[in-house]
């Protein structure tokens, strides 16, 4: 038998070092015992840093959604699958059963074959939270299409540049979307992001909101008649567990967005995997994530974790505001969760509100709490930790990233001891190690370092689409033979990690990553802007909030500066999207630059931060004395 289920800490031990010492056994058992198989494999694994090139289970063949529907059939065909809430709390919940899922599946999938997708075609997924969305994943998994979601809050010059970048054939999406009280006129964004893309023939439409929208004669189609139309039956397309699945895009600290990709069989196993042991889920538990599909939470543990266990998973449309503050205890109560999986930034919105609209719902289902995204500070894990686990639901910092495809370093419930504010230990199979500047592991504890992963795990992106160099360059060239994260952490006493944060010019922004370069390229589209610097700088709710320092071409004095400031976050809002919208903007004559032209965004973060006790040797920059003319002028 293979260790599938942990439950105690000796256990968790033992399947650890197991795992490490002969990690090809270990996956081979777990992959064997628990998955669905049309062909098994012929290799394990075989990789190589340097390249670099990774390869799970090569030579098997399977299709993902018949180990996330089919094989459930038979003894969980009535089970709710997905448990889908509305925005509206009026709205009748949905519950769509394992036997309806397959069905859904199956006629979505015909309709993309239907309408000309084959076999390794991209299709741009651009949907609200509505169950449409995730059958739209699943039906392109199932005829072996590779879905890129792109969040549906992302503006049309970013749909626009992800369709582009991986040449999707197709998108899907909506009328437009709820969001507590707004409208959002999706399909407008979708025109106006394909005036610039010609790789798109088709665009199918879901109603949601009912609004009168411009359909584009020939391109445009409505999803309902054709789902109607189309059988409930789509023979699953056998696939080879090395081809990709899904592309999903995440911010790089410059360029272009990284479309990352992720393969089959190696990502079905280990978000299976973790999803069982890291939310301990039982038979007839009722999970909930929180996150949107659109981001890896979702694609990992909305849609193929919880699925591939034959889950009920929850999806909810709405946001924590709507319509009050206690609209995410509501539906704990109303549904009865047992694994409730939220952000930071949602913890620390919704603490704000005191404890009241948490204590007027029965929280008693909850059995393990989930934090993932960023950091989470002491005070947040303690509210949480009181008043919504009422200090009997352990919570699980789980800490991951697009890249890794699943949860990498957590506590497992009722197993880990935990520790507020750390994700404590790695998961199993994951080696992590902690690196100095000089490119030296740091071993022993009680230490702090970049953090990098010295050996494959299953679910790693395999490459950055269309530039494998990228992918190289941004993952495997810091430190040789490693994967770094980007993150720095540190490493206590008996051995647990806890995540520092980004060591590079990424900011995460209530939960999003953003890169700055794209968010300055924005800003520098104004015509009165010459040059943008963009740091974060602590914020109580979002964790950290964007600061921009902008040079404008004439002083400014002329122009009315709030004006500028909403036209320059306006800006932002097109092209990335409203989450990357500037707090704070000071307008200054320079920016502090060494002799090589590079901007010390170290200096500006310190200012941002109101940190200037210690901004270093400031004498060999270029031009020393722009610093105190930001520190007089700082926001
Ligand atoms: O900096 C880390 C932070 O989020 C980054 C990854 O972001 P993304 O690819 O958008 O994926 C987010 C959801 C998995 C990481 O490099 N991060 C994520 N989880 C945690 C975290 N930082 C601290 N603690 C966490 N639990």
């Amino acid at each position: 038998m293979s260790n599938y289920h942990i439950k105690h800490l000796e256990e968790y031990y033992q399947v650890y070092r197991k795992s490490v010492r002969e990690p090809e056994n270990f996956w081979e058992e777990i992959a064997e015992e628990h998955f669905m198989w049309q062909k098994k494999w012929d290799k394990v694994l075989s990789w190589d840093f340097s390249k670099p090139e990774i390869k799970w289970f090569e030579g098997a063949q399977l299709n993902i959604t018949e180990n996330c529907i089919d094989r459930h059939l038979a003894t969980r065909g009535d089970k709710t699958a997905i448990l889908f809430e509305p925005n509206d709390p009026n709205e009748p919940a949905i519950h769509i059963s394992y036997k309806e899922l397959a069905e859904r599946v199956n006629k979505f999938a015909n309709v993309l074959k239907s309408q000309g997708i084959k076999r390794g075609d991209r299709v741009c997924v651009y949907l609200p939270m509505i169950p449409e969305l995730a059958v739209a994943v699943l039906a392109c998994a199932r005829i072996g299409a590779i879905h890129s979601v792109v969040f549906a809050g992302f503006s049309s010059t970013a749909l626009a540049t992800r369709i582009n970048d991986s040449e999707c054939k197709m998108v899907l999406t909506s009328d437009g979307s709820y969001r507590g009280k707004k409208t959002i006129d999706l399909k407008g964004i979708v025109d106006d992001a394909l005036k610039d893309c010609p790789c798109v023939e088709t665009v199918l439409v879901a109603k949601r909101i009912h609004s009168d929208i411009h359909m584009e004669a020939r391109r445009d189609k409505w999803l309902q008649p054709l789902l109607d139309e189309a059988s409930t039956e789509c023979k699953a397309e056998v696939m080879n567990a090395e081809d990709p699945l899904f592309i999903l895009y995440t911010s790089g600290s410059t360029g272009m967005p990284k479309g990352m990709v992720h393969s089959i069989a190696g990502y079905m196993v280990y978000t299976a995997y973790t999803f069982k042991n890291v939310f301990q889920y039982r038979e007839n538990d009722i999970y909930w994530c929180t996150a949107d599909i659109g981001w890896i939470t979702g694609h990992s543990y909305i849609v193929y974790g919880p699925l591939a266990n034959g889950a009920t998973t929850v999806m909810f449309e709405g946001v924590p505001s709507y319509p009050n503050f206690g609209r995410f205890w509501e539906i704990v109560e109303k549904h009865k969760i047992n694994q409730f999986y939220t952000a930071p930034t949602a913890i620390r919105a919704l603490s704000k509100q005191g404890s009241e609209l948490v204590d007027k719902y029965d929280l008693s289902s909850l059995k393990t709490l989930g934090s993932v995204g960023e950091p989470i500070n002491e005070e947040a894990w303690h509210w949480y930790n009181d008043n919504v686990g009422k200090k009997k639901s352990p919570i699980v910092d789980t800490w991951w990233q697009t890249e890794t495809g699943g949860i990498m370093i957590s506590p497992i419930p009722f197993v880990t001891p935990t520790k507020p504010t750390y994700a404590t230990l790695p998961f199993i199979g994951i080696q992590p190690a902690l690196m100095d500047e000089e490119g030296e592991e740091i071993k022993g504890n009680q230490v702090d370092g970049r953090l990098c992963i010295k050996f494959p795990w299953p679910s790693m992106a395999r490459t950055i689409w269309g530039n494998h160099q990228r992918y190289k360059d941004t993952y495997f060239s810091a430190f040789e033979n490693k994967y770094f994260t980007g993150d720095g952490a540190l490493r206590d006493e008996v051995g647990y990690y806890r995540i520092t944060g980004r060591v590079d010019d990424v900011i995460i922004v209530s939960g999003h990553n953003l890169g700055t370069a794209p968010i300055e390229d924005a800003v520098n589209e104004h015509p009165a802007v010459v040059e943008s610097a963009i740091v974060g700088f602590p914020h109580d709710v979002k964790g950290n909030a964007l600061y921009g320092y902008v040079i404008l071409k004439d002083t400014g004095e002329s122009r009315d500066q709030n004006n500028l400031r909403n036209e320059i976050n306006q800006i932002i809002t097109e092209h990335i999207g409203p989450i990357a919208k500037l707090d704070k903007i000071q307008f200054t004559s320079g920016l502090p630059k060494t002799r090589s032209g590079k901007i010390m965004r170290r200096i500006l973060r310190k200012i941002a931060h109101k940190d200037i006790s210690n901004l270093g040797d400031t004498s060999t920059l270029l031009n020393p004395e722009v610093v105190q003319d930001i520190i007089d002028n700082a926001l």
